[in-house]
């Protein structure tokens, strides 16, 4: 299969669906690759890094859109990409169309078929929603580490101490992959940790897992206004699936909390778990309220594109394999996994949850894969 890279376009997206690694892989199994010059740069891929696996580079995107069956991306696509994108062809990227009408009914009418990283279900687990979230818990640490010291306005203490003089405490709500990443990257720099989750389960195997200075907590509303007093540094990282982010922390706890402690609230693209939370960015992270600092940059992932790159490419790969090998119909019809991303298909939506955001008709997967080639 022809296989096309192009440039992300969103503002501050710096990583690369495929690294020389992934275009090597795909090449060695009969697959043509083409990648948009200059598209891995900002991930630490030169061109030639491309063209010595084998890949070839087009000038520009149109080239590429127009060259390839397949076109593997890492955000979703934006208005000047629609007119690009053509019957027939194969979208796979992180979509996010239960968020925008406007992007569901531009894909809509397309007639290409979209599959989304974000839905791809493999039991009960997200596995390419993962890596994302390993990269954004471990970077809350060393965020929150730095709004700590003084110069940011934070109350100026070293998250491990030092001999003699008390470490920071650390109040992780929500104890998943980014909670949990978080949590460790405390616990190696010497913090006080304690975790809250409602999961039963999960906090048994955290409690197994952790090191000793984590402790762990179930999270009821009571167990969080006690313990917001004494932290120096709260990290939001619950998740309901498909849902807005539970409200743990109220506008009123604020007063709670220490005058320059710091939030950094993970969960800020689903609503955020903090109430006074908002979407800030990598240009301008920190906003203040009632003397708490907010961190709440809702691509974290996007700070570090050498290390999100390689660990969502590293996540990817065997699918963007998979797909190629078998095009758009069998990748629905023999792969339940495949086909739990897949969101829109020759026009027809796929994806129940998309389908009920906009009271558009759903169509099971594997019924319009029989209808096309
Ligand atoms: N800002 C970013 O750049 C960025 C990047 C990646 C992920 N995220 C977000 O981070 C959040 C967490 O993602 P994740 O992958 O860790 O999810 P996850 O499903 O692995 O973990 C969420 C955890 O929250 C727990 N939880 C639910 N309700 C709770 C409550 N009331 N109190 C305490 N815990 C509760 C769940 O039991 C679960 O263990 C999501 O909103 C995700 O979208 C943000």
């Amino acid at each position: 299969m022809k296989i096309g890279v192009p440039t992300e376009i969103k503002p501050q997206e710096n990583r690369v669906a495929l690294t020389p690694a992934g275009a090597d892989r795909l090449v060695t199994e009969g697959n043509e690759v083409f990648i948009q010059s200059g598209a891995g740069v900002n991930s630490g891929f030169p061109d030639k890094a491309y063209t010595d696996a084998g890949a070839t580079v087009l000038a520009d995107a149109d080239a590429v859109f127009a060259t390839a069956e397949m076109i593997v991306k890492v955000k979703e696509p934006l208005p000047e990409e629609f007119p690009r994108m053509r019957e027939g062809q194969i979208m796979f990227t992180y979509l996010h169309l239960a968020a925008s009408k406007e992007l569901t009914e531009a894909m809509i009418a397309t007639g290409s078929h979209c599959f989304a990283y974000e839905t791809l279900e493999v039991g009960r687990t997200l596995p390419l929603l993962t890596p994302m979230s390993e990269v954004a818990g471990r970077m809350a640490i060393q965020a929150g580490a730095k709004v700590l010291e003084r110069s940011q306005g934070g109350l100026g203490i070293l998250l491990g101490g030092v001999p003699g003089v008390k470490r920071a405490k650390v109040l992780v709500l929500g104890g998943g992959v980014v909670g949990t990443q978080a949590a460790r990257m405390a616990c190696g720099l010497g913090a006080d940790v304690t975790m809250m989750d409602i999961d039963l389960d999960r906090l048994r195997y955290l409690d197994d897992v952790m090191p000793k200075n984590c402790r762990t907590v179930y999270s009821t509303s009571l167990a969080v206004r006690e313990h917001l007093p004494h932290a120096d540094l709260v990290v939001g990282a619950v998740l309901i699936p498909g849902g807005a982010a539970p409200k743990l922390v109220r506008r009123e706890d604020l007063k709670l909390m220490k005058k320059n402690s710091v939030i950094v609230d993970v969960a800020v693209d689903q609503g955020g778990c903090v109430e006074t939370c908002s979407p800030t960015t990598h240009a301008d992270p920190v906003f203040i309220v009632d003397d708490v600092l907010h961190y709440c940059v809702a691509n974290m992932p996007g700070a570090v594109p050498q290390t999100s790159t390689m660990a969502l490419t590293n996540a990817t790969l065997s699918y963007t394999s998979q797909i190629a090998r078998l095009g758009a119909s069998a990748a629905i019809t023999e792969s339940n996994e495949l086909a739990t991303a897949s969101n829109v298909i020759a026009g027809q939506v796929t994806c129940r949850a998309v389908a009920e955001a906009f009271g558009m008709e759903y169509v099971r997967p594997e019924v319009v894969a029989k209808t096309i080639g």
